[in-house]
């Protein structure tokens, strides 16, 4: 994957605009960048057609970035990423500057857990923000024939992490899709979990 110049140039407007700096510098970790370019290479041999894509819990629009950087650019259609907290809609937007006046990209503010998706694939890299009830309200909204794909992490030292998995086979456990992915990325102080696939009929 490149990153080129000017989708840089609109990542730091994104920073400088911020009015919490720092926190937005937190979705930038070597970890969370990492995690984002092994999710992508992996959902990549998925991505064959052009897709629409939706990003729940999708924070400051950096994975939805990754993606449009990455070798399936001209398979996405679109994506949009939605997340709770409504300071993240602004500054997604502006670090998707280029696709979002493309028509492209979008940033919504909605509970994940109150949004039916409708796209080809569905992206939740919060799953460790989600209680089990959340997850299961949200899971159970989705489309049976969308591709899931979920991250985690055992990174428990983090108040905001409310249902972290103690390994892979919890999360897998825990998740309810038949998976044709699942794997772990060992990272300095945590693991972090993927899993793609499709909902259960049961589920
Ligand atoms: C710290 S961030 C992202 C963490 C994740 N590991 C990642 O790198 O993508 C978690 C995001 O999930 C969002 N979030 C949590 N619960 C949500 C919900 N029910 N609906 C939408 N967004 C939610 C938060 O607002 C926050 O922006």
């Amino acid at each position: 994957m490149r990153v080129d110049i000017e989708h840089i140039l609109f990542w730091m407007e994104a920073i400088r605009n911020s009015a919490d700096r720092d926190r937005t510098l937190e979705s930038f970790w070597r970890g969370q960048i990492n995690s984002k370019v092994w999710l992508i290479e992996n959902l990549q041999h998925y991505i064959t057609e052009p897709v629409t894509i939706d990003i729940h819990g999708g924070w400051y629009g950096v994975l939805a970035s990754l993606l449009f950087q990455s070798e399936s650019n001209d398979n996405i259609k679109h994506i949009t990423s939605l997340d709770m907290d409504i300071e993240t809609v602004a500054i997604s937007k502006t670090i998707n500057m280029i696709e979002f006046q493309e028509n492209r990209f979008n940033s919504v503010h909605s509970n994940m857990c109150k949004t039916k998706s409708s796209a080809d694939i569905i992206i939740n890299t919060s799953c460790e923000h989600l209680t089990k009830e959340e997850y299961g309200k949200w899971l159970h909204l989705q489309p049976f024939n969308s591709i899931i794909v979920l991250q985690s992490n055992n990174y428990f030292d983090c108040p905001e992490h409310v249902n972290c998995m103690q390994n892979l086979k919890e999360f897998e456990d825990s998740s309810m899709l038949d998976c044709f992915i699942s794997k772990e990325l060992i990272l300095t102080k945590y693991s972090r979990y993927l899993l793609i696939g499709k909902k259960r009929v049961n589920a």
